[in-house]
């Protein structure tokens, strides 16, 4: 049986550090703030602006929620985002994604503050993460790999395949992966012999979002499994790409649905905002 990668616990360390550092901001007059923008009434959206607002409350970080109806503009969203832009107490801006189909996803990234962008979707941004120089990570791979630190597996000389080709995941989690010395190897809807090219990664990465994607035979004996899906199974449970009690057979260790990844993601924003904060005082 495969040994759980617990990420509540692993995300629950890094916010308890997160914690400490905004303490620590506040007893020098420094408040920390984060801006959300969500536009629309996408239910999924809805849920995760939420639970950024408690993780805000937890941690001591102001946050600040826009809630901007579906027909907004795209003069009004980039309006509000260079009113945020211009305000130094806010540190942080986010923009809930995906955007109603009108707005132009690029444009509204590429407005937003290359130093406020705790999410690292910004191009400059993007860029820096390529060289290997970077202030933010977006947060599902950086979360990743503060879990595989945590429960210190060696990325060193690793055969490690990505499936998914996301500007969101799955591309700069397997930038980040080569950063630490694995060799990468990305798998997407047109790869051949998927079944195959899974087998052959010590570390396997799923990011599809499709639940039951990843099956046992597709697992090598051994390989570290981490799911970055979140998806409804057919009985309505929330569920990730793998097929869990199948391949935890297979796997040494595994991340659970949920309670995997999707905590780091959400600790890892938290980060990425103190960063911000820290960075735009000069510390
Ligand atoms: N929607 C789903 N995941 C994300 C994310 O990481 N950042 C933003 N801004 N929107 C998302």
């Amino acid at each position: 049986m495969a040994q759980i990668i617990d990420g509540r616990a692993v995300a629950a360390y890094v916010k308890g550090k997160a914690a400490e550092q905004v303490k620590t901001l506040n007893e020098k007059g420094i408040e920390v703030c984060l801006a959300v923008i969500l536009v629309g009434n996408d239910p999924a959206s809805t849920v995760y602006v939420a639970n950024k607002r408690k993780d805000c409350d937890q941690l001591g970080i102001v946050s600040k929620e826009y809630a901007l109806p579906e027909e907004t503009t795209m003069e009004e969203l980039l309006s509000l985002i260079d009113t945020l832009n211009k305000d130094s107490a806010v540190n942080g801006i986010l923009c809930q994604l995906p955007l109603p189909r009108h707005l132009d996803e690029t444009k509204v990234l590429e407005a937003i503050s290359p130093l406020k962008d705790v999410d690292a979707f910004h191009p400059e941004n993007v860029g820096r993460i390529m060289m290997g120089k970077y202030d933010f990570l977006p947060c599902t791979p950086a979360g990743i790999m503060e879990m595989l630190d945590y429960y210190k597996i060696d990325t060193n000389g690793k055969d490690c395949v990505v499936i998914g080709r996301s500007n969101i995941v799955g591309k700069p989690m397997a930038m980040l992966m080569l950063h630490s010395n694995a060799t990468v190897t990305i798998c997407h809807s047109r790869t051949k012999n998927l079944a195959e090219v899974c087998r052959r990664a010590d570390i396997l990465i799923s990011a599809v979002g499709r639940a039951g994607f990843v099956t046992s035979d597709m697992i090598k004996p051994g390989a570290v499994v981490i799911d970055v899906g979140i998806n409804r199974g057919e009985d309505g449970k929330l569920c990730g790409d793998v097929d869990y009690a199948a391949a935890e057979k297979v796997a040494s260790m595994i991340t659970p649905v949920p309670g995997g990844v999707g905590p780091m993601t959400r600790a890892m924003l938290m980060c990425n905002t103190v960063t911000a904060a820290k960075k735009q005082h000069g510390i």
